[in-house]
C-alpha cells in the first residue's frame, strides 16, 4: 500500500473516534436539582463536500463534551427542557424534551457542526456552521422511568446519522438520580433476550473468535436525505486480524465473524461516492466506500477501514487502504459473488465475504437491481454444465458403440 496522498476524512475522524468508546455523562441542573440527566455513547457520521468530492465524516462524542450551561435549561411553561452537550470547536448536540402527564419523549435532535474544523472534515469547501434538526427521534419513556438502550439507535438528522448506544437517560427527574425503574427499548429486549438480567452491567464484549464455519450473513441498507433507501448490502463478513495479544504475548493471527445482530449501519451516499460504516458494539468499526465512474458507468469498492479495539489487543488496531479494486460491478446494477471472496486490505488485516450482494448506486424501490456475478460464482455454474456436458458425451460415446457393435454383429451373422 503506497502511502496514500491524503488518508481521507474518515481515517483522520477515526483517529477522533479513538477517544470515544466510554459513555459521556450529562447533566442539566435548576439549582440543586437535577431535571435532565443522560449517560451515553453516540457517534456522529456527517456527509460533506469537498474539491474532490463527497466525503463522510465519522466522529464521536468525546469524553470532554460539557453541557453548555447557557442553551441548557430545564425549562419554563413556555419553554422546554433542553439538554445541550458541546464538544470540540463549535460541535453541539441538543436534546429537547416534552411530556403530556404520563410520558416523556425527546421531542427534537438538534445537532450543531463546524465545517471549518479542519481536524473532523478535512478539505472541506465550506467553512459553514451547520445546524440540522429531526422532531421524530422515537425516544420516549413514561415519567419517572429510565429509558434505557444499550443497543446502537440510529437517528437520521438532516443528511447526517447519530448512532447512540450505552444509553440512559430521563427527563422530568423525580429526583438527583436516575429512577431505578427502566423502560427498556425494543432493541435490547430482542437482542438480549436471554442474557437479559446481565445486560445492564455488561460492557460491550469483543467480537468472540469466530466458531468453526462461516458468518452470520447480515442486511444493511443506507437511506437518503428524503428517506429513500440508497445502498443495500447483504453479507457475510470475517475479519482476518493479526494483532499483538496482551494474553499471549506476541502477534497471533484471529478470524472474527460480524455478528448482524449486533451491528449498526451508517454513512452516506453520493452520486460519485458512497460509504457504508459498520459498527459493532463500539470495539469495531469496518467502513466500504465505494466509487462510481460516470465515464465508464462502473463502481468497485475503493476504500477499506477497520478500527478494532478488542480487549486482548495491547493497542486498538487503525488500518486502512484507499486505493482498492474490488467489487467491480456496472452502475445500475448489483455486484453479486455468493462464493466466498478474499479481499487482502493490508499485512495486518484481510476480509473474507459470504453470500455478498452489494449495491451503492442507483438503487430504486429499495431492491437490488439485476446482478453482476463475480468469476467465482460463474465458475462455480460452470462445473455442473462440464459434468453434464461430459455425461452426455459419456453417453454419446457409449451410443457410437453400441451401433457399431451392433452392426458389426449384423455382419457377423450375414457371413454365416
Ligand atoms: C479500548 O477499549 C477499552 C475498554 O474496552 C477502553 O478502556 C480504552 O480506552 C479503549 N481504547 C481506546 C484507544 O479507545
Ligand atoms: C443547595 O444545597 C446546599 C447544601 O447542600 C444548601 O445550602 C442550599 O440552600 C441549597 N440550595 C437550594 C436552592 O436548594
Ligand atoms: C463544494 O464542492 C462540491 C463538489 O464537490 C460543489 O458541488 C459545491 O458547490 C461546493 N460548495 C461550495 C460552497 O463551494
Ligand atoms: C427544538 O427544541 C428546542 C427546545 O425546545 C426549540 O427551541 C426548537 O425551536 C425546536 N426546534 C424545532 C425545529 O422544533
Ligand atoms: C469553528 O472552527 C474554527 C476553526 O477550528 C474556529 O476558529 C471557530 O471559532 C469555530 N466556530 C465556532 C462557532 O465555534
Ligand atoms: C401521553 O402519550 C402517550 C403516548 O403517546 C399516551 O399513551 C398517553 O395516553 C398520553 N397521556 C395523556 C395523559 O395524554
Ligand atoms: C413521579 O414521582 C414523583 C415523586 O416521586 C411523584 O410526585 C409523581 O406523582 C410521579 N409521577 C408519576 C406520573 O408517576
Ligand atoms: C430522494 O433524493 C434523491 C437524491 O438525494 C433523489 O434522486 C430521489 O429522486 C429523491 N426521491 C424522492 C422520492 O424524492
Ligand atoms: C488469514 O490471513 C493469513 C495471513 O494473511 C492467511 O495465511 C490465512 O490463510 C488467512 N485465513 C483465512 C481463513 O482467510
Ligand atoms: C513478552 O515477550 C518479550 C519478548 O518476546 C519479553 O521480553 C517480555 O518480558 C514478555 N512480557 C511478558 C509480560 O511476558
Ligand atoms: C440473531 O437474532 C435472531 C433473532 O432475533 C436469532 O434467531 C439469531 O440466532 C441471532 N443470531 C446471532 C448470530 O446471534
Ligand atoms: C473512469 O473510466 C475511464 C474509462 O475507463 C478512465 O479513463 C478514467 O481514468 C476513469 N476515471 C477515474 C477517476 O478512475
Amino acid at each position: 500500500m503506497k502511502a496514500p496522498p491524503s488518508l481521507g476524512s474518515l481515517m483522520v475522524a477515526w483517529l477522533a473516534v479513538l477517544g470515544r468508546i466510554q459513555a459521556v455523562t450529562l447533566e442539566v441542573k435548576e439549582g440543586n436539582s437535577t431535571c435532565i440527566k443522560a449517560e451515553l455513547s453516540a457517534s456522529f457520521s456527517i456527509p460533506y463536500s469537498t474539491p474532490s468530492g463527497a466525503k463522510t465524516a465519522v466522529v464521536s462524542l468525546p469524553a470532554s463534551a460539557t453541557v453548555d450551561a447557557a442553551s441548557s435549561s430545564c425549562g419554563s411553561d413556555s419553554s422546554s427542557p433542553w439538554l445541550v452537550a458541546a464538544f470540540g470547536a463549535g460541535h453541539a448536540l441538543g436534546l429537547s424534551f416534552s411530556t403530556n402527564g404520563s410520558v416523556y419523549s425527546i421531542a427534537n435532535l438538534t445537532m450543531q457542526y463546524n465545517l471549518s474544523d479542519a481536524s473532523v472534515f478535512p478539505d472541506s469547501n465550506s467553512s459553514d456552521v451547520v445546524t440540522v434538526v429531526s422532531a421524530s427521534v422515537g425516544i420516549w419513556a413514561p415519567i419517572n422511568t429510565t429509558y434505557r438502550c444499550l443497543s446502537p439507535t440510529s437517528v437520521r438528522v438532516g443528511g447526517a446519522t447519530v448512532t447512540f448506544s450505552d444509553m440512559r437517560l430521563e427527563a422530568y427527574m423525580p429526583g438527583n438520580e436516575l429512577s431505578p425503574a427502566e423502560s427498556v427499548c425494543v432493541a435490547d429486549q430482542t437482542t438480549t433476550t436471554a442474557p437479559a438480567t446481565t445486560a445492564s452491567t455488561a460492557a460491550p464484549t469483543p467480537p468472540e473468535p469466530a466458531p468453526a464455519g462461516p458468518p452470520v450473513r447480515g442486511s444493511y441498507s443506507l437511506r437518503n436525505a428524503n428517506g429513500t433507501v440508497c445502498l443495500l448490502a447483504q453479507m457475510g463478513l470475517q475479519l482476518n486480524v493479526s494483532y499483538v495479544s496482551q494474553a499471549q504475548n506476541k502477534t497471533v493471527q484471529e478470524l472474527f465473524n460480524l455478528n448482524p445482530n449486533l451491528t449498526s449501519s451508517e454513512g452516506s451516499c453520493g452520486a460519485s461516492s458512497a460509504t457504508l460504516v459498520l459498527t459493532q458494539e463500539q470495539s469495531t468499526m469496518l467502513s466500504f466506500t465505494f466509487t462510481a465512474n460516470s465515464t465508464s458507468n462502473k463502481f468497485h469498492l475503493s476504500e477499506i477501514h477497520l478500527l478494532a479495539n478488542w480487549s486482548d489487543m495491547t493497542a486498538p488496531l487503525l488500518v486502512s487502504n484507499n486505493s482498492l479494486d474490488y467489487l467491480r460491478s456496472t452502475v445500475g446494477r448489483s455486484y453479486m459473488c455468493n462464493a466466498e471472496q478474499s479481499l487482502d486490505v493490508a499485512p495486518a488485516f484481510s476480509l473474507n465475504t459470504f453470500r455478498l450482494q452489494v449495491q451503492p448506486f442507483s438503487v430504486t424501490t429499495n431492491q437490488f437491481a439485476t446482478a453482476e456475478e463475480c468469476q467465482m460464482d460463474q465458475d462455480q455454474m460452470l462445473i455442473p454444465i462440464i459434468v453434464g456436458a461430459a455425461l452426455a458425451g459419456l453417453v454419446l460415446i457409449v451410443l457410437i458403440a453400441y451401433l457399431i457393435g451392433r452392426k458389426r454383429s449384423h455382419a457377423g451373422y450375414q457371413t454365416i
